[in-house]
């Protein structure tokens, strides 16, 4: 499985914070918010990248995850010109995707909690799984509809009327056919490919699977500057009372073991002081433990 964080788009509601840096590099408390997907990616086995933003904002992009090596990954980079609508990745990435399944997340959606994604990409064979959230504003997503049998019957995209509350996260998994499947369709009304017109094509062909996240799932939404202060308030609480980290690269590489131990403990050593490394030396203090629990 592949996957795509796409990180483009103008991130014109966080004006001006996005003026000189992108809104998917604005801190969500401690890291930077590209942080969190990626991290979603790599705690579900995702070990090969590509980012895809724009060409201005690449380079800092560039700066930021290097070639992924260094937490035992491959991340390719790749220009979106102009804002085309979100299907339009699986174009630009084409190439990268080669005969592979892929997955696609939205540089700006932070999840948190349960076992939910891992259980979907483990279980994933053919065709698309996409997931339904219950939300209070659906009208602001896209939206899906569900029978009494749990099956989805419609995915329409920010409609005035909402058929349910169940919204459409940024996360989505496909099978290869997406992109000959994206290659035939056409821009919708606003000009753009939409990720939706692909789901529904998914949900026609019945290859669509939607499973609904529980409540103990979180999923934060950080477009507004009052969404991003929240979802940097969430994040700090959580790791404050649990004493963890939510979106950190390296702990996931390490879980999933991607890096080595060896290797983690070398590049926390590599980091300036911070509460970040002292977290990940932390982190490696509990794991020399774990392997030799006799040593004092
Ligand atoms: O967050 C989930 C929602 O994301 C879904 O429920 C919707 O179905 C989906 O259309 C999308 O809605 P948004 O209104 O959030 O889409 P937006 O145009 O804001 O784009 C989402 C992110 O993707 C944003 O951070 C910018 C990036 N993007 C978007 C487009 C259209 C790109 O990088 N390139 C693009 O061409």
């Amino acid at each position: 499985m592949k996957g795509i964080i796409l990180a483009g788009g103008a991130g014109s509601r966080l004006y001006p914070l996005t003026l000189v840096a992108s809104k998917q590099l604005q801190p969500v408390f401690d890291k930077p918010m590209v942080y969190y997907p990626l991290t979603t990616l790599i705690e579900g086995g995702i070990r090969e990248f590509c980012l895809i933003s724009t060409p201005q904002d690449l380079p800092r992009f560039r700066q930021l995850l290097g070639d992924g090596s260094q937490w035992g990954l491959r991340i390719e980079y790749r220009e979106q010109a102009k804002p085309e609508g979100i299907a339009q990745a699986f174009l630009i990435a084409e190439s990268f995707i080669g005969q592979d399944a892929v997955t696609l997340i939205l540089g700006d959606n932070i999840f948190y909690g349960g076992d939910s994604f891992q259980k979907a990409f483990g279980g994933f064979t053919s065709g698309a799984t996409i997931f339904g959230y219950h939300v209070n504003d659906p009208e602001r997503y896209g939206v899906v509809e569900f029978d009494a049998e749990g099956r989805a019957i419609s995915i329409e995209e920010k409609p005035r009327q909402p058929r349910s509350n169940y919204a459409v996260p940024g996360l989505y998994i496909y099978d290869n056919g997406v992109v000959a499947l994206t290659k035939a369709m056409k821009p919708s009304a606003r000009g753009e490919l939409e990720i939706t017109d692909v789901n529904v094509e998914y949900l026609r062909r019945g290859t669509l699977r939607v499973y609904r996240l529980n409540r103990g799932f979180a999923w934060l939404d950080a477009g507004t500057s009052t969404s991003l202060h929240e979802a940097s308030a969430y994040v700090q609480t959580i790791e404050k009372r649990a004493g963890i980290k939510i979106g950190c690269p390296e702990e996931a590489a390490f879980r999933r073991g991607f890096l080595s131990l060896e290797q983690l403990d070398a590049l926390t050593g590599r980091m300036p002081k911070c509460e970040y490394r002292e977290y990940l030396a932390e982190v490696v203090a509990e794991a020399k433990r774990l392997a030799h629990p006799h040593v004092a």
